[in-house]
């Protein structure tokens, strides 16, 4: 079955221009004017419309266990969430058990990620370096496509690892071609903080960001710079939120093209302002690192200017906040009673990334169409090894292309997105700029507000070497 997309403007990094793009077999067979279609070829009027690749999602946790809680979204409700936002490939986290193999972790998610609607990675979080688990890491990178590891510097007796286990996961990563994707923050000093507020009876949603300091992220972020650089290992800092960071990583990058960083949507949006609504209101948005001073947002915008941040994801880690009606382990309200310390620390995003970051980059800061698809697309499908299966269009890649209407402008409500959380960080947001259609491997998926997918038909993606652009 062959698809002709005609009359619409193609963008991707590397230039935009009129043109039709022909699908055959779920990959691009021809770019240009005029191409010859065969007889009951599926025709899609593209007239006014942006031809996009299907965006690259690289942090998402769904159907994930975090602590007390999971994350509200299957990967069934979760990706095909991503579809109507635009995104076809997504790249989630599995995780090792302490003293259990990372094998087993990857294998668990396997069977969570079944439901998927769009193409999914994973990433592999790494706790517990034991022999047997360091050698599993080269099995993973070499032959099950997992060639990203993930670390965390926060969240003690949860998922934090110490500098130890980073460096001995570093050196693994450089020998065999995989990145090492870390959570930098300084989880010992925050920890300390946290104790102190909470023993001084400051337990609001808002001292979640008064506890979490940049100056740690920052401290953080170059510690781990420091160790990647000395291991050999390319390095992701995901989440970028501050100054400090964003410092640290762009120094690296004068001098190293291993060093990379992301920031997401909500750190490019949001101030750390809405942790101060009335009640238990914040809780809607705590999520780590926090969100930061408008002067840290506006310093997020330039580093994307220079070229210091390669990517925008969303961290999704949603949890509803009401406890109905998936129940409190889903819910941010398990953490009211005792304090912002127990609020599950996530917030959703993984539907509106695409017009939300339109709007603000494109349509109200003028950046170019083809940097916008670099850093939605592009960029994350290169440093996580799928490109240019992914991430573009060119003449054999897999045909996920997004038919993106620049001038539409709509409002963002939670009452009509696909997730399955309650709320949306953009509630009441006006934007300019909102998908039309989703293809994925030339099947359309989404056809304005209709559903055409189905779970199940997103597959496994396989990744190479990653950590490089
Ligand atoms: O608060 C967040 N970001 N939750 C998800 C885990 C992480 O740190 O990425
Ligand atoms: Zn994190
Ligand atoms: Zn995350």
């Amino acid at each position: 079955m062959a698809t002709l997309i005609k009359g619409g403007r193609i963008v991707t990094a590397e230039g935009d221009y009129e043109g039709e793009v022909l699908i055959e077999n779920g990959k691009v067979r021809a770019l240009g004017q005029d191409l010859p279609a065969a007889d009951g070829v599926d025709v899609h009027d593209a007239s006014g419309l942006l031809v996009m690749p299907g965006a690259v999602d690289v942090h998402t946790h769904l159907d994930w266990e975090f602590g007390t809680a999971r994350t509200v979204d299957t990967f069934g409700t979760g990706t095909m969430a991503a579809a109507f936002g635009g995104t076809t490939s997504v790249i989630d986290f599995a995780n090792q058990s302490h003293g259990k193999s990372p094998l087993e972790g990857l294998e668990d998610w396997h069977e969570r990620c079944r439901s998927r609607c769009v193409d999914v990675g994973a990433h592999m979080i790494v706790l517990d370096p034991f022999p047997q688990a360091l050698a599993d890491l080269r099995t993973l990178a070499r032959e099950e496509g997992v060639t990203s590891f993930k670390l965390f510097m926060a969240y003690p007796n949860v998922l934090m690892v110490d500098d130890g286990v980073c460096f001995y996961v570093m050196r693994e990563a450089a020998k065999h071609g995989a990145v090492v994707c870390v959570h930098a923050e300084n989880g010992y000093a925050i920890n300390i903080l946290v104790q102190e507020a909470v023993a001084a009876g400051n337990t609001a949603p808002k001292y979640h960001y008064l506890t979490r300091p940049p100056e740690l992220e920052g401290e953080a972020t170059a510690r781990a710079i420091t160790l990647a650089e000395y291991a050999g290992a390319p390095l992701y800092v995901v989440h970028v939120t501050c100054s400090q960071a964003l410092d640290a990583v762009a120094r690296a990058k004068d001098r190293s093209d291993l060093i990379h960083g992301e920031t997401c949507t909500q750190y490019l949006f949001l101030t750390s302002q809405e942790l101060e609504r009335p009640g238990f209101e914040g809780a809607k948005y705590v999520f780590t690192p926090p969100l930061r001073s408008q002067a840290h947002q506006d310093e997020l915008w330039q580093g994307l200017r220079r070229g210091d941040l390669s990517v925008v994801s969303t961290d999704h880690c949603p949890f509803c906040f009401e406890e109905q009606p998936y129940g409190m382990k889903f819910s941010k309200r398990q953490g009211e009673a005792e304090g912002f310390h127990k609020i599950p620390n996530g917030g959703p995003g993984i539907e509106h990334r695409f017009s939300v970051f339109f709007d603000g980059a494109v349509s109200k800061r003028g950046m170019s169409l083809s940097k916008f698809v670099e850093l939605m697309a592009t960029n994350p499908a290169k440093l996580f090894g799928i490109h240019p299966k992914k991430g573009t269009i060119a003449v054999g890649s897999d045909a996920d292309i997004v038919l993106f209407d620049p001038v539409a402008r709509w409002t963002i409500r939670a009452a009509e997105q696909h997730s399955r959380v309650d709320y949306s960080l953009f509630e009441g947001f006006e934007v300019q700029g909102k998908v039309q259609k989703t293809f994925l491997r030339g099947n359309l998926i989404v056809d304005g507000d209709q559903w055409l997918g189905r779970e199940g038909m997103g597959e496994f993606l396989k990744r190479g070497e990653s950590g490089r652009l």
